[in-house]
């Protein structure tokens, strides 16, 4: 909780604010000419004044702990500003026995002299930095889990190694529990936050998907069985280029022909593997079919096209329509959802309408 407040702070590229309290008035502009203008100061003289301030700030007491009148003041002040988690007590050198009454009064760390504080904001920043990283929230992850799961699953393929569909069930199973516990929208607003490219793609996909399952109704077995065709769908991409994968804007005609393999190349890595029911192998062949035959890579026609397989493709185009790329700003929930209604001849219309709920709920 602490780490993220003070995320907050730093990630919106604001100053450092620190609450200065000393019982020296002379003190005062020696701090703000050493943090001011990077950082800002509220200064306090101890024993006058309000105690109010941000609890994102930084506190610094720098005053004389052997007298006893202002360790009573400290004492007084650390109760009003309890909800400061950094709390800095300037104590010299030459009264290192005073440390432990620094403690004794609620001090998280000591500055051997006031210039301490420079150095002692930016390890601080640093720290808060590496500690946001390391330590995401739980939702941010079991994305992350997920994503890892795709990591792997793409690695081992470009290295010419066989899937691991425990991995891709396991990363399916996680999908499928986020979103029955915290709804499609989490999920999509907390992957876009987290991951780009094509991982963002697949993890959007098999979420959006699995809503969409769950939303019509489906069982425990159908769920995982959509989410897994949704999870595996664009494995082929493994083996497209990035500069293809990723290319700002449209592809050229060779881009585009490149692109158009990797439902095959889906099929085929997967084809020999045990445990992959035709379903699933059916939708990573097929996700860009359409009904009208417009579709690749077998221009199949609409009574060639398993429900799974229409499923799985509104899924596809709506999560392609929502990422979040550099390039591009994201479409919103509306607008890509009135883009599938406008498929008419190529999506199934009842199943577009059914889709209505998942791609609008909020
Ligand atoms: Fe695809
Ligand atoms: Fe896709």
């Amino acid at each position: 909780m602490v780490k993220t407040k003070r995320l907050d702070f730093i990630s919106m590229g604001q100053a450092m604010l620190v609450h200065f309290v000393t019982d020296e008035p002379g003190k005062i502009p020696a701090i703000r000419a050493m943090l001011e203008p990077e950082h800002r100061v509220v200064a306090q003289l101890l024993g006058t004044g309000e105690a109010n301030t941000d609890s994102n700030s930084v506190l610094m007491v720098d005053a004389d702990l052997r007298v006893s009148v202002r360790v009573e003041q400290i004492k007084l002040l650390m109760r009003k500003l309890r909800s400061i988690t950094e709390r800095l007590f300037v104590v010299q050198s030459h009264l290192q026995h005073m440390v432990a009454q620094a403690y004794a009064l609620g001090a998280t760390g000591v500055l051997r002299s006031s210039r301490e504080i420079v150095p002692k904001l930016a390890q601080m920043e640093i720290l808060a930095r590496a500690a946001a990283q390391a330590q995401p929230s739980a939702e941010a992850a079991e994305i992350a889990d997920s994503a890892k799961a795709f990591a792997a699953m793409f690695a081992a393929i470009k290295r010419g190694k066989p899937i691991d569909l425990s991995d891709a069930e396991n990363a399916t199973s996680q999908i499928v529990n986020y979103v029955e516990t915290n709804g499609l929208s989490a999920w999509l607003d907390d992957v876009r936050k987290y991951h780009e490219g094509t991982f963002q793609h697949c993890l959007l996909v098999t979420g959006v998907a699995v809503g969409f399952a769950l939303d019509i109704g489906f069982k425990g077995a159908d769920v995982k069985r959509l989410g897994l065709a949704a999870t595996l769908h664009d494995v082929g991409k493994a083996h497209i280029p990035l500069s293809i994968l990723d290319k700002p804007g449209r592809l050229d005609p060779d881009e585009e022909q490149t692109m158009r393999r990797h439902p095959v190349i889906g099929y085929e890595l997967l084809e020999d593997l045990p445990g992959v029911s035709p379903e699933v192998l059916d939708g990573v062949r097929h996700h860009h079919e359409y009904l009208d035959g417009s579709g690749y890579p077998d221009a199949l026609k609409a009574p060639q096209i398993p429900d799974l397989v229409r499923l799985l493709t509104i899924s596809d185009i709506f999560a392609a329509l929502v990422e979040t790329r550099s390039y591009k700003p994201p479409k919103s929930r509306q607008d890509a959802y009135n883009i599938l209604c406008g498929m008419d001849q190529k999506l199934e219309r009842p199943l577009v309408k059914a889709f209505r709920r998942v791609a609008l709920a909020a």
